[in-house]
């Protein structure tokens, strides 16, 4: 007679069968071709050919479609050198870097001086965490940092990211009103369409359903509320103040709906990046503030784009006037030649941890590496010494000015932004902003777009996580030559976009 087979048997025998090697050995490895790692021994180069074929064969790319790469003209794009505001592929063929690779190349490419700083650093301390001990790059940096914030925040917390320092953000909350005895607020406000990171922290504060769909469940707790789209904002608001407001008040709306006992921060860019580029009125802010102050809720300014120059000053929150109780930065605090991230907070969130045993049982090994932080003095050095920020502040309108001469297009419905970072919205009736159906927009954005920016020499983002978008976030190098260059790119790709649809 069969015996019944238990569910964890049947269990570990699904498991045994799924990672059973093919060949039937335990080494399957032992077997696999290694044509870079031989090159390597012989010291001999690589070709582009052995790269390319060893890139489809090993690696799992980031937010990629793979599909294409394995068709009979598929290319994954190599990048081999950079250098200011350009860089070049495997091919050759230059590019101008629109969105400072990834909104974090601030200072440009290719700055010899970042890796002395970071060689200088390896040969006198390659590495110790902060674990009950620190460093002097890190002590340099924190203070570096707090100089150019908000007097309100006075403690650096480092990471090696901008989903790092908002999931820590978030635990920081949790565990600051635990302790001074508001045990229930955990919960956390974020914008629609606004990006807080990948991890399941940082994944479940943002605010982009398509993106969270294949990981639910994620972490419970987290309510969207409007962003400052003024756009699309209803016809009924006469300006970005008025609009502002009524934003801001939809915070106060979810804090009473969920019970003001429960709701612990409430997370903000101060120009929202996925959406493309929104910016709110200082009424929004100074509101959203009296908020946060009416209900103990903490304001958690997400500066991971904003922050170093983007916007025109060292952070945005000065430009705004925000004043926060948490500011996470990332990207170009070292404008990306080493990780790193940190969050920053008010003394106020510091001090039960000065007391008896407590501690923020929470770190990353990476975070404030001795490295990471001498690159970022010297990123911030160069900061000082160019005046970049200056440079943003003072050419911000010509820049605006020049995207804005687009709007002869039909399909340039909206040019927005601020400072060095600019998103220019397409619609299919200016008219009417009626914008394109989800068909459409792949039609538009991957059938088309992101390839001819290529051809022409641009890397900029087409994003349509919410309407779709172009966006412009160039190194704060550059001038007004380089806007009239980048107008042109983008004016030969946009002039028969209409027709590819
Ligand atoms: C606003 C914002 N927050 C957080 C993140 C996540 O940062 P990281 O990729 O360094 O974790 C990003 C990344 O682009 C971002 O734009």
């Amino acid at each position: 007679m069969a015996t019944k087979e238990s569910l964890v048997s049947k269990l570990a025998r699904g498991i045994k069968t799924a990672f059973k090697p093919s060949n039937g050995t335990t080494n399957a490895k032992a077997d696999r071709a290694t044509p870079l790692l031989d090159a390597r021994k012989s010291g001999v180069e690589a070709t582009p050919q052995m790269l390319q074929q060893a890139a489809k064969d090993n690696m799992f790319l980031h937010f990629t479609r793979h599909s294409p790469y394995y068709t009979a003209k598929g290319e994954i794009p190599i990048i081999t050198k950079a250098s200011g505001h350009h860089f070049w592929d495997q091919n050759g063929k230059k590019y101008f870097d629109g969105i400072s690779s990834l909104f974090s190349v601030n200072i440009g490419h290719g700055r010899s001086r970042l890796a002395e700083a970071a060689a200088k650093q390896m040969k006198e301390l390659d590495y110790f965490p902060l674990w009950s001990h620190a460093h002097k790059p890190g002590i340099e940096l924190s203070e570096r940092l707090l100089s150019y914030a908000p007097k309100n925040l006075t403690r650096v917390f480092f990471t090696t990211g901008g989903g790092e320092a908002n999931e820590t953000a978030w635990k920081l909350a949790k565990q600051y009103f635990k302790m001074i005895g508001k045990p229930n607020k955990h919960k956390v406000l974020t914008r629609a369409v606004a990006y807080h990171g990948t991890s399941h922290g940082a994944l479940s504060l943002t605010g982009i359903p398509s993106m969270k769909k294949m990981f639910e469940p994620l972490v419970p707790s987290t309510f969207r509320v409007p962003n400052t789209n003024f756009y699309r904002a209803p016809s009924n608001f006469k300006n970005e103040d008025e609009f502002g407001l009524w934003a801001a008040n939809r915070a106060e709306e979810m804090i009473l709906f969920e019970d003001p006992d429960t709701v612990a921060a409430i997370y903000a860019e101060p120009i929202q990046n996925s959406g493309g580029c929104f910016t709110a009125s200082p009424v929004y802010w100074k509101r959203l503030r009296e908020i946060c102050d009416k209900y103990d809720v903490l304001l958690v300014a997400d500066e991971t784009i904003t922050g170093f120059g983007r916007s025109g000053t060292m952070f945005a929150c000065e430009r705004y006037g925000i004043v926060p109780d948490m500011m996470v930065l990332a990207k170009a605090m070292t404008s990306s030649y080493q990780p790193l991230g940190a969050l920053m907070i008010t003394e106020r969130l510091f001090e039960p941890f000065k007391t008896g045993t407590n501690i923020l049982a929470h770190g990353y090994t990476f975070a404030a590496h001795p490295v990471a932080c001498a690159v970022a003095l010297e990123n911030l050095d160069v900061f000082d010494e160019e005046d970049l920020v200056g440079n943003v502040a003072r050419n911000t309108a010509k820049f605006r000015k020049t995207l804005e001469k687009l709007y002869d297009l039909p399909i340039v419905g909206n040019v927005r932004g601020d400072g060095y970072f600019f998103a220019i919205e397409l619609v299919k009736d200016k008219a009417t902003k009626q914008t394109f159906t989800p068909a459409e927009c792949e039609k538009l954005l991957r059938g088309y777009l992101a390839g001819a920016m290529l051809k022409v020499g641009l890397y900029a983002r087409a994003d349509d996580r919410g309407n779709p978008v172009i966006q412009l976030a160039p190194p704060l190098t550059i001038g007004p030559k380089e806007f009239d260059e980048l107008e042109q790119m983008l004016r030969k790709v946009l002039t028969p976009a209409m027709s590819k649809i």
